[in-house]
């Protein structure tokens, strides 16, 4: 049993915070919350494996982290100072930079060098309060390489306390020399079943965009991932508006990320179709892009998440930097981007119904103590990192 007690503030889900409160842990759950003195009288900390005084302290959910590109190979900082003397992130692409190049350093790159790549990115998450990731494949684009990237997903969540959920994007770019439509043929007829058989892949995800994959190409990709049981997340209206929310809505997707240039509309049908919207205020900030606007997707219904893109584009493994930036670029209330960063990417990731991103009772124990008075500071304090204490799953995984 462990016990966190005394806590200046406990995040229990979106619009429940307790002041003077503690959390009991047993068998990875969370088996009581509420005031210290109530808690303690049923979990006196003194017969707990682990008691832990958090005075001054504030425990919330650890951060569900629900889009990532963290598996890759090769550096493209170069590519930072190109964008910032005015090339965009399209013509980079276009020129067979920007992630065709990752292709090129992961297809070269042994397993060992990208698990060990993984897992020192999921070390720096777990530093910075994250317990669940999702991390897509996306730079192999052949078969090969995008079943040798799930292995090594599955692998790495073998080995690293962070839940990893796998996607399988083998739409993430059309590979140099291509015919988009010929390719989408080829991700549907020879690397889905493929993948289908391998069995890692949870997700199937792709890049809707003008130049990249259209919206009958997006689709075909992604129904065929239904079939195979994948359940689909697009990339949708991040450089320009294409349709992707629209067919998200229309094939049931979990999510759609990134909606720069969404619509009200857009908003709209993703409220009514039950689909989250992920947005991901790292990305236009490193391309000092204007940020997606929330309020439309809020005022329809629905429940906002927000995830790091950490990818060679984006080098950001920070949840609370994420935090932030939703804050300060998309004007969001500090408790609602921690309630996006933790119950809204649950819900980005279909994990939402067993409680994961909340702390309420019967919840699994995936939290984080930070030293902080309250929630505040997580988007507050921008160059600290607070989090002190990490458990995932009813085991402390961290211990500053
Ligand atoms: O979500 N937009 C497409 N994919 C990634 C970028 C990947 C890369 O540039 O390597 C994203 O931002
Ligand atoms: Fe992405």
């Amino acid at each position: 049993m462990l016990v966190a007690h005394g806590a200046s503030e406990v995040v229990v889900a979106p619009g429940e915070v307790l002041e003077d409160a503690a959390l009991a842990v047993e068998g990875g759950r969370v088996v009581a919350v509420g005031p210290t003195a109530e808690v303690v009288r049923e979990h006196p900390p003194e017969n707990a494996e682990r008691a832990i005084d958090a005075g001054g302290k504030t425990v919330m959910p650890g951060f569900v982290d629900s889009h990532t590109h963290a598996l890759f190979a090769g550096d493209r900082s170069d590519e930072f100072a190109a964008k910032l003397r005015g090339e965009s992130y399209g013509d980079i692409l276009a020129a067979g930079g920007g992630i065709l190049r990752t292709v090129r350093s992961v297809r070269e790159a042994s397993d060992e060098e990208l698990l060990g790549n993984l897992l020192s990115h999921l070390d720096v998450m777990l530093a910075n309060g994250t317990t669940t990731v999702e991390v897509k494949s996306g730079y192999g684009l052949d078969r090969e390489t995008e079943l040798r990237m799930l292995d090594v997903l599955a692998r790495a969540n073998r080995e690293h306390p962070v839940d990893v959920v796998p996607t399988f994007m083998g739409a993430h770019a059309v590979p140099e020399g291509r015919d988009a439509d010929e390719y989408a043929d080829e991700v549907v007829d020879d690397q889905l079943p493929a993948v289908a058989e391998q069995g890692v892949a949870e997700f199937c995800d792709v890049f809707c965009e003008e130049g990249v994959f259209s919206v009958e190409q997006s689709r075909r990709v992604l129904e065929a991932g239904v079939e195979y049981g994948l359940t689909p997340k697009v990339h949708a209206e991040e450089l320009s508006r294409l349709g992707g929310a629209q067919l998200a809505a229309e094939v049931g997707a979990a999510s759609a990320d990134h909606l720069l240039h969404a619509t009200r509309e857009d908003a709209e049908a993703l409220a009514e179709a039950g689909v989250t919207p992920v947005f991901l205020p790292g990305t236009a900030f490193g391309l000092g892009a204007e940020y997606a606007d929330p309020a439309p997707f809020v005022e329809a219904g629905a429940t906002p998440a927000i995830a790091t893109d950490f990818n060679p584009n984006c080098f950001s493994r920070s949840m609370g930097f994420a935090t932030t930036v939703a804050c300060v670029g998309m004007r969001m209330a500090p408790a609602d981007a921690i309630a996006a960063a933790t119950h809204g990417g649950a819900c980005a990731l279909d994990r939402e119904g067993d409680g994961t991103g909340t702390l309420r009772e019967g919840s699994p124990a995936d939290l984080q103590v930070l030293d902080a008075t309250s929630h505040v500071h997580v988007p507050y304090d921008f160059d600290t990192n607070r989090v002190e204490c990490v458990v995932k799953a009813g085991e402390v995984v961290l211990d500053d």
